[in-house]
C-alpha cells in the first residue's frame, strides 16, 4: 500500500487551549545587527520592572516563554527536538535520522543540511528554539537515548554538533544543545550523581559543548536533570558561570531541562537563567521574595534578563507579526530530500562478504523480505525526541516500489519484536464499512464530554498522540471504525492515555476502567496503560470504538496500539528457501529504545536470532538490516555474509535503505561509537547501577579509548564501515618537528569500480606524556570525500596544539607535552593506514601561569 500521510490535526480544536503558550510566528527573521541589537536589549531591560525581569525567568507556559506585553516582549515557542519539530500541537514534521543516524554520516554539511530544514519547519510552525541538538556522549551501550545523541566521541559529536546548530540557526530559529552536561544514562536520570576528575569532565563531557559554543553561539543551553559530583546542575556554578558563560563566553539562556530545577536562589545563583517548564515554580514568587532578601543579587537577575530580552531579539519576535495559518506548513518536498540525504549517507555497511550486497535487479529475481521491522514505518526513537511524521512508509513498499518489475519481492514477518502491542497500523483500520478509507474518523472536544459539535474531527492515521497545554486542562477525543484482521487468533489490544479511555469492539467494552489488564508506564515519558487481549479472525471487519476523557493535565497522551497473533517463522523459512536473496528486517522497535528507560540487554527482543539463524540457514545469500539506536548482540555474526545497519533513520529511510540493498545508492557510513562483542566488554559495565551514584570511573577512556588501550577487540570498531567501492591511501605528509599548528595531508583514491564516499579518519597519539595515561589516540580530524572510479583527492588537515593535549588539572589547563605524538590516518579506529610521527617543540612549562604559556591556546 502506498505511503500515508498522517492527519494533522489531533486536538486542533483544543489549539485554543493552549493559546497562552504563546504560538506567536514571524515572517521572516530579521536578525538585528549585534550592536543594535544589545542597545535594543539594554533599553528593554531598563524599562522592566523587578517583578517583570523575574516573570522573563520562568517559563509562561509548558512550551514557552512569558511575555511582557507591556513593553511589546512576547512569548516565545520552545519545540523539541534533535530530529525534527516535535509540534506541541501534534502537527506533522519531517522525521529526520536520529542523531546517531546524523552522526554516522561523519559529515557535518549533512547536519548542517537538516538542520536547516527543520530551522525552516520550526519557522513554519511557530518554534523560535529547538530543543537540540543532544551532544551527551554515548558512554553505555544500555542508555536509553544513545539513538539520540550523535557518539561515544566528543570530537565527531561536537563536530556534527556545531554543523547542527549553525544549520538550524541560519534560519533564525535558535538551539538548545543539551544536557549540559554528564547526562548519560535514564537510570535515576532525575537526580543521579555523575561523578568523575576533572580531567575526564573537561576532555570527554565538556568538549563538545565547548566546540559548540565556541564555532557555532548557540542561542541557549539546556542544563540536564543529574547532579555532576554531588551539585545539581542548575545550580552548579563552577561550570554553568565559570566555565560555559565565562571562559567560553557564552551568551545565550542557560535553561532548565523540564523540571530539572530545584531550588530558588543556588539555581539563579548557579546561572540558570530560565526555568522550565512554565509557571515557574522556584524562580516565580519564590525568586522575588529571594531577591527580595538578597538571597539573590540584583546583578544576577538583571543578568538573566538581559539574557532572556537578547534571545527574544535574536528570534525576530520583537519586530515580526504571526504568520497566517496557510504558511504553517512542514514535511515539504525540501524538507523530505535533506531527510533522504541524511538517510542514504547515515547507512553504514558493517559486513559484506562475497559481495553479498548489492542485490543488483539482474542476479537476483525474487527476493524475499522478511523481519518484523520490514512492514512498519519505524524511524525514530521515544520520549520527547519522537515527531510525528509527514510519512509513514515501509521498507517492504519502498522496496517493492524500486525493484519494480525487476524483481519478485514476498514478505513474511516471522516473529515479532514488541515489548508491548506498537502502535496501531492505520492500513488495517478503516473509518467507513467499504475500507475505502485507512485510519479511524476522529473527533475531538474540550472539555470532559464527548458528543455534540466536535471542535475538530476527521481521519487519523498516527495513534500516538501526544499534546502539550499551557495550563491544566481537559479534553475528550473519540477515534472510530472498523479493524480488519490479517491473521486468525489473539490479538492484544492496548490503550495508554492520561485519564479515562475505553475501546469497544464489536460493542463490548475490552478496556476500561473495570475491564483489561494494568500494564506499568513503560517509562517515565509514558502514561500507564492496559491492555486486553481478543481472538478474531481474517476476512472481518471488527467495528472498534476508543472514547479519551482526560484529567485535568498539561500533557495529553492518547496511545492505541494492538499486537497481531504470533507471526510464523516457519512460512519465512519458506519464503526466504524459495527466494534467490533474502533480506531481514530486524532490531528495536517502536517500543523498546526510548527516553525515560535504559535497555538491560544488549539482546534482541523476542525471536528475533531464532528468525536470523533460520533464514540464513534457508539461503545463504541473506542480508541482515538492522535499526538500532546503540549496540546490540549478534550471536549469529560469524554465519551472516552482510549486514547492513540502517540506524533510526528517519521518514525518508525506507527509500534509502531500498537504494542502498539494491545498490542504486553506495554506503558510505561509519559507526559513531564502538559495537562491541558483548556488554561486558564494555569499560562502564563495572559501574553502571542503579544507585544515587553514576561513577564514571573508566575515566577518559570511553568507546574506543578503552577498547585500543586495553587490547579488547570490538565487533566493529569505532569508524568502521563499508563502501561497494574500496579506497587506497598514500602520500602521508606530516612535518617532522613543530611549535605550532601542524599542517597534516594525505591522498585518497577510488581503486574500485564505482563511485563512493570515503571518510578519512585522523587521529593523534601522544607518546611524549608520562605522568598521565593517556588514549593510544584520538580523532582530532576527519573528511568525507566522493571519488569517482579511478580519481584521488588531497585531504588537508591542520592539527592546533589543544589536539595534542590532556587536561592538566595541577595547573587547570590543557598541556601538550614537548616530544613525540604520532599522527594515524584510517578507514576506521581499527583500519590504520598511515602513521607518522612528529616531534612536538613547543616548551611548555605547567608551573608559569596560564598567560605565561606558549601554544597551548587553541
Ligand atoms: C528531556 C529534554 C526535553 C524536555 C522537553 C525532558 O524530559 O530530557 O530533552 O527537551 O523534556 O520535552
Amino acid at each position: 500500500m502506498a505511503d500515508f500521510v498522517p492527519a494533522r490535526a489531533w486536538l486542533r480544536a483544543v489549539v485554543t487551549l493552549c493559546a497562552a503558550g504563546g504560538l506567536s510566528v514571524r515572517l521572516v527573521a530579521a536578525p538585528l545587527d549585534p550592536t543594535g541589537l544589545e542597545q535594543r536589549v539594554e533599553s528593554l531591560l531598563g524599562q522592566l520592572s523587578q517583578q517583570e525581569k523575574i516573570q522573563l525567568m520562568a517559563g509562561g507556559s509548558t512550551f514557552g516563554t512569558a511575555a511582557i506585553a507591556r513593553v511589546g516582549v512576547p512569548a516565545l515557542s520552545f519545540a523539541d527536538g534533535p530530529n525534527g519539530v516535535r509540534s506541541n500541537n501534534d502537527e506533522v514534521a519531517t522525521v529526520f535520522p536520529t542523531g546517531v543516524g546524523l552522526a554516522a554520516t561523519w559529515n557535518p554539511e549533512v547536519a548542517r543540511a537538516a538542520g536547516e530544514a527543520m530551522g525552516r519547519e520550526a519557522h513554519a510552525l511557530g518554534v523560535h528554539v529547538l530543543l537540540g541538538p543532544n551532544v551527551n556522549i554515548q558512554r553505555t551501550p544500555l542508555a536509553g537515548r544513545n539513538f539520540e545523541s550523535y557518539s561515544e566521541d566528543p570530537f565527531l559529536a561536537g563536530k556534527m554538533g556545531v554543523g547542527f546548530v549553525q544549520g538550524v540557526q541560519s534560519q533564525g530559529v535558535g538551539t538548545s544543545p543539551k544536557h549540559f552536561v554528564a547526562n548519560e544514562q535514564e537510570l535515576e536520570r532525575l537526580r543521579s550523581s555523575s561523578n568523575m576528575d576533572e580531567r575526564t569532565l573537561r576532555e570527554i563531557y565538556l568538549a563538545p559543548f565547548e566546540m559548540i559554543v565556541k564555532e557555532a553561539k548557540p542561542w541557549t543551553i539546556m542544563a540536564s536533570y543529574n547532579r555532576l559530583n554531588g551539585t545539581y546542575m542548575t545550580e552548579n556554578a563552577p561550570l554553568l558561570r565559570g566555565v560555559l558563560k565565562g571562559e567560553w563566553g557564552f551568551d545565550g539562556v542557560l535553561m532548565s531541562d523540564w523540571g530539572a530545577v530545584h531550588t530558588t536562589a543556588p539555581a539563579a545563583n548557579g546561572g540558570t537563567d530560565l526555568e522550565m517548564p512554565g509557571p515557574g515554580r522556584y524562580f516565580g514568587g519564590a525568586l522575588v521574595e529571594s531577591a527580595r532578601n538578597w538571597q539573590v543579587e540584583q546583578p544576577v537577575i538583571d543578568e538573566a534578563a538581559r539574557r532572556m530580552l537578547r534571545l527574544v531579539a535574536r528570534t525576530g519576535a520583537l519586530d515580526n507579526p504571526p504568520l497566517p495559518p496557510a504558511r504553517r506548513d512542514a514535511g515539504t518536498a525540501r524538507s523530505r530530500e535533506a531527510a533522504l540525504a541524511a538517510a542514504r549517507e547515515a547507512i553504514t555497511l558493517l559486513k559484506n562478504e562475497h559481495d553479498v550486497l548489492p542485490l543488483e535487479r539482474g542476479r537476483v529475481k525474487t527476493l524475499a523480505v522478511i523481519g518484523p521491522n520490514a512492514d512498519v514505518p519505524l524511524m525514530q526513537g521515544g520520549g520527547s525526541a519522537s515527531v510525528v511524521p509527514a510519512r509513514l512508509g515501509t521498507p517492504l513498499a519502498s522496496l517493492r516500489a524500486l525493484a519494480g518489475n525487476a524483481m519478485s519481492v514476498r514478505y513474511a514477518q516471522g516473529v515479532d519484536n514488541d515489548l508491548v502491542p506498537p502502535p496501531a497500523d492505520y492500513r488495517m483500520l478503516s473509518a467507513d464499512a467499504a475500507r475505502a478509507k485507512p485510519g479511524l474518523a476522529f473527533s475531538y472536544y474540550a472539555g470532559d464530554k464527548i458528543g455534540g459539535r466536535a471542535d475538530h474531527s476527521g481521519i487519523e492515521t498516527y495513534f500516538e498522540k501526544t499534546m502539550f497545554a499551557s495550563q491544566l486542562t481537559q479534553m475528550a477525543g473519540r477515534w472510530e471504525g472498523w479493524f480488519w484482521p490479517t491473521r486468525d487468533g489473539e490479538h492484544e489490544f492496548r490503550l495508554a492515555t492520561r485519564g479515562d479511555s475505553t475501546l469497544w469492539i464489536d460493542g463490548k467494552a475490552v478496556i476500561g476502567k473495570d475491564v483489561g489488564t494494568a500494564l506499568p508506564a513503560e517509562s517515565d515519558f509514558q502514561a500507564a496503560g492496559k491492555v486486553a487481549k481478543v481472538v478474531l479472525r481474517q476476512g472481518k471487519g471488527y467495528r472498534l470504538r476508543i472514547d479519551y476523557i482526560s484529567l485535568p493535565v498539561a500533557f495529553h497522551q492518547m496511545h492505541f496500539g494492538i499486537r497481531l497473533p504470533a507471526p510464523d517463522i516457519a512460512e519465512a523459512v519458506r519464503v526466504a528457501r524459495e527466494a534467490d536473496a533474502a533480506v531481514v528486517f530486524v532490531g528495536v522497535s517502536r517500543t523498546s529504545e526510548s527516553e525515560g528507560r535504559d535497555r538491560t540487554t544488549l539482546a534482541l527482543v523476542g525471536r528475533q536470532n531464532e528468525l536470523v539463524r533460520a533464514v540464513l540457514a534457508a539461503n545463504p545469500r541473506t542480508v541482515i538490516v538492522l535499526n538500532n539506536g546503540a549496540p546490540l548482540d549478534l550471536p549469529w555474526i560469524d554465519t551472516a555474509p552482510a549486514v547492513l545497519e540502517a540506524w533510526l533513520p528517519g521518514q525518508e529511510g525506507v527509500d534509502a535503505v531500498a537504494q542502498v540493498l539494491l545498490g542504486d545508492t553506495n554506503p558510505s557510513g561509519k559507526l559513531p561509537f564502538s559495537f562491541p562483542r558483548r556488554l561486558e566488554d564494555n569499560p562502564t559495565h563495572l559501574y553502571y547501577s542503579a544507585g544515587r551514584d553514576a561513577n564514571y570511573g573508566e575515566g577518559v577512556f570511553v568507546g574506543y579509548r578503552y577498547y585500543d588501550k586495553k587490547q579488547v577487540a570490538p565487533l566493529f570498531a569505532f569508524g568502521h564501515g563499508l563502501s561497494y567501492t574500496r579506497f587506497e591511501y598514500s602520500n602521508l605528509r606530516v612535518p617532522a618537528a613543530g611549535a605550532g599548528p601542524l599542517e597534516v595531508s594525505v591522498e585518497v583514491k577510488n581503486v574500485g569500480t564505482r563511485e563512493g564516499a570515503e571518510v578519512a579518519q585522523l587521529y593523534v597519539g601522544d607518546e611524549a606524556t608520562v605522568n598521565v595515561v593517556r588514549p593510544v589516540k584520538e580523532l582530532k580530524g576527519f573528511s568525507k570525500v566522493r571519488l569517482a572510479p579511478g580519481q584521488s583527492q588531497t585531504l588537508r588537515f591542520v592539527l592546533t596544539p589543544r589536539d595534542l593535549a590532556y587536561f592538566d588539572v595541577h595547573v587547570n589547563d590543557w598541556v601538550a607535552t614537548p616530544g613525540l605524538h604520532r599522527v594515524f590516518i584510517g578507514s576506521s579506529s581499527a583500519d590504520i593506514r598511515l602513521q607518522q610521527a612528529v616531534r612536538w617543540t613547543a616548551q611548555a612549562d605547567p608551573r608559569l601561569p596560564r598567560e605565561g604559556r606558549a601554544a597551548f591556546e587553541d
